[in-house]
């Protein structure tokens, strides 16, 4: 019997509805704040990542499912969404009217990593991106939207993480000061941060290894290199989560493991999934656009983990979201036309309903309905059919009445 790949996972019965219903309410709370969907290839041109995601990060060195199509081109499937999402924006030549634009997406993604629980080969992201404005109040609301989604999905126990890492060139100054002081203790650095310590220091900060974590303790911090109008961004940014209500962490230490970040950057975390405690991640990303496509236009998203969040979501969600009306019908071959016309009226009244192929007794049907889940169920015997009336059956209790169609789809409708 084969298996899935290590570190991928098939997702059946309760999982599925559960990813399903975490997709719907996303896309029901993106579109109330005016995002559209978006859907872009799983697969792209490998340099698209490099370019796009940086060389040096973790997830394009090490992490990548690359290899060369038959055509003996170098493609990837992709690590993450926000580089095709903003190849799509620039083809799609929108960005030349109105640079604004805000998109939604879901799909699986690919990376390399070690399988453990909330980390896997192949996963599955809701994201958003937005172009064409750098607003503090805009990057609050973003914000306060993805705090919005846990909070539908009932996860309370959350920390948001929010870090300013300035600007590029910011930056660039910090990294060398950053880089001066790992290099005293480079001996005592963990194996991975010694490699990181020439291309990509950063990730040290972020590093979860104890070693590591005292030495960054008195490594210098990137709030302190900040310029003037990155101060104020962050500080505006700050007051305006304060408005909505929202509660934050600043975290110095916070740089997120892809290059294409800057200015504002935050993550919301959980301690409920042990070492993967990550459920969102996003930030500010103003120069990815000029590296992919040679315009200055400001972008700023965020993505959610899909498996991570199901981890969390309670498993009655699922049933006590889904308003959707199940039916099962009763009928024998005298009454399998009338049972065909209840079916298709009930099916337009967007009920769920099933029936048996081979009907035998009614209570053979009924017993079957029952051992289903099915809680309703409509008999169609002869005499109904004559009358225009059903009988429903109410599992729970055994109780039944006597209607017509029409009584009982109007009650439908008034739901
Ligand atoms: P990221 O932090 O790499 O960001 O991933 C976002 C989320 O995807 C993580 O917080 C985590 O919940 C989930 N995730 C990442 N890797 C795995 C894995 N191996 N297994 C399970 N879940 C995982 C991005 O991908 C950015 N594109 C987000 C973004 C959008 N930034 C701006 N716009």
């Amino acid at each position: 019997m084969f298996e899935p790949l290590r570190g991928m996972n098939d997702k059946m019965g309760l999982q599925a509805k559960k990813m399903d219903l975490i997709f719907e309410i996303c896309s029901e709370i993106f579109k109330q704040y005016g995002f559209e969907r978006i859907y872009t290839p799983i697969l792209e041109q490998t340099e698209l990542f490099k370019r796009g995601v940086g060389d040096y990060t973790d997830v394009v060195l090490k992490e990548m499912y690359d290899f060369q199509d038959k055509g003996g081109r170098s493609v990837s499937l992709r690590p993450e969404a926000t580089a095709s999402v903003v190849r799509a924006y620039l083809n799609s030549g929108r960005h030349k009217s109105n640079p604004s634009y805000k998109a939604y997406y879901t799909g699986p993604l690919y990376r390399y990593e070690a399988p453990q629980k909330g980390r896997y080969r192949e996963f599955n992201q809701i994201g958003i991106e937005c172009f064409g404005l750098k607003n503090a109040l805009q990057d609050a609301q973003i914000i306060e939207m993805a705090v919005n989604v846990l909070k539908t999905l009932e996860i309370e126990d959350f920390k948001l993480e929010i870090n300013n890492i300035g600007s590029f060139e910011d930056r660039k100054k910090y990294i060398e000061d950053l880089k001066m002081y790992l290099s005293k203790y480079e001996d005592k650095l963990s194996e991975d941060s010694k490699k990181r310590l020439a291309k990509n220091p950063l990730r040290i900060l972020d590093s979860k290894d104890l070693k590591d974590i005292e030495i960054v303790k008195n490594a210098p911090k990137i709030n302190k290199y900040l310029n003037e109008q990155e101060q104020e961004y962050y500080s505006n940014l700050k007051s305006n989560l304060d408005l909505f209500g929202i509660k934050y962490y600043e975290n110095p230490n916070l740089v997120r493991g892809l290059d294409y970040y800057s200015s504002i950057v935050f993550e919301i975390t959980t301690d409920k999934l042990g070492a993967q405690g990550t459920l969102i991640g996003g930030g500010r990303y103003d120069r990815l656009l000029n590296i992919l496509g040679n315009v200055d236009i400001p972008a700023i998203g965020f993505a959610i983990g899909l498996e991570r969040t199901m981890l969390l979501v309670d498993d009655s969600l699922v049933e006590r979201l889904d308003n959707t009306k199940k039916i099962y019908l009763v009928y024998n071959d005298n009454t399998k036309e009338y049972m065909l016309r209840v079916l298709k009226d009930l099916r337009e009244a967007m009920c769920q309903v099933e029936f048996d192929f081979n009907p035998k007794s009614f209570s053979a049907q009924i017993k079957k309905a029952d051992k289903l889940g099915y809680k309703e169920v409509i008999i169609l015997g002869e005499n109904e059919m004559q009358e225009e009336k059903i009988i429903v059956k109410y599992l729970i209790n055994s109780s039944q009445e006597e209607i017509t169609l029409n009584e009982y789809l109007s009650k439908i409708y008034d739901l």
